[in-house]
């Protein structure tokens, strides 16, 4: 991976995982790395007990809305102040479990662009859909979405995670060429509405990246680092990936 532009990124999804004690071990014990950038994204309620992290922090997910009557969510500022830089967006457990359609994924990108923060957008098929051969259709409509509501320079200011549905949570990952299909696919359709961004925008693969397979997949062409369920909970593991990755 050494020799591609992109400085590759390595994110670690804690999903509704970990506790104090956890928060306390990462900021004591995950170490620094220059040519990896790393973001680690736990819940929101511990997003402030990380403010002497030598990593960025990220948040799971945030509001389109500004501000108002919206119980339960986060507005971008409220993360800003928290000191977040990355936000994920589009998590296909958000997608299927909480509603998140195409739309409302755009109108939330656009807003986390807007506030200076950078998405995460997470993109990837159900497996019936990958059965059915319609991969790249399905990966395109989800990239059309937000191209519609934002500008092309979205891309630019975005980094974006295949993660097939059917590799999340389940050991199944990907095999890399697979991972590498998609990924190509990805940034030849970006290259369509911004041909030099499409080069430079970090393109991740996530679904059960783990410390021994993590190595192969970011050996891709086209695959820049991982965004990281389970194996983020673990900072050996997830060390490793980061490792793997550099
Ligand atoms: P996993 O999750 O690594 O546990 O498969 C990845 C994700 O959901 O982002």
């Amino acid at each position: 991976m050494n020799n591609k532009i992109r400085k590759p990124l390595v994110a670690g999804n804690w999903k509704m995982n970990g506790n104090n004690e956890l928060v306390r071990d990462f900021v004591k014990c995950l170490e620094k790395t220059s040519d990896v950038d790393v973001v680690i994204c736990p819940p929101s309620c511990y997003l402030t007990a990380f403010e002497q992290a030598q990593f960025s922090l990220g948040a799971q997910n945030v509001s389109s809305f500004t501000s108002g009557a919206h119980t339960g969510e986060l507005s971008t500022s409220m993360l800003k102040e928290c000191k977040v830089s990355y936000v994920i967006v589009g998590h296909s457990e958000r997608r299927e479990n909480h509603g998140e359609a195409n739309d409302i994924v755009a109108s939330k990108v656009k807003a986390v662009i807007e506030a200076g923060l950078v998405p995460i957008l997470c993109v990837g098929e159900p497996l019936e859909v990958r059965e059915s051969g319609q991969v790249f259709d399905f990966v395109k409509a989800q990239l059309d979405a937000v191209a519609s509501v934002c500008s092309n320079t979205y891309i630019e200011l975005a980094v974006i995670a295949y993660e097939p549905i059917w590799a999340i949570g389940t050991g199944k990952t990907a095999s890399p060429e697979q991972a590498q299909e998609v990924h190509a696919f990805i940034r030849k359709e970006l290259a369509q509405l911004n041909a030099s961004a499409a080069q430079s925008i970090r393109l991740l693969y996530g679904g059960s990246v783990n410390a021994s397979n993590a190595n192969e997949l970011f050996a891709q062409n086209d695959i820049d680092g991982g965004l990281i369920g389970g194996a983020s909970l673990k900072i050996e593991d997830f060390t490793a990936i980061c490792q793997a990755a550099s």
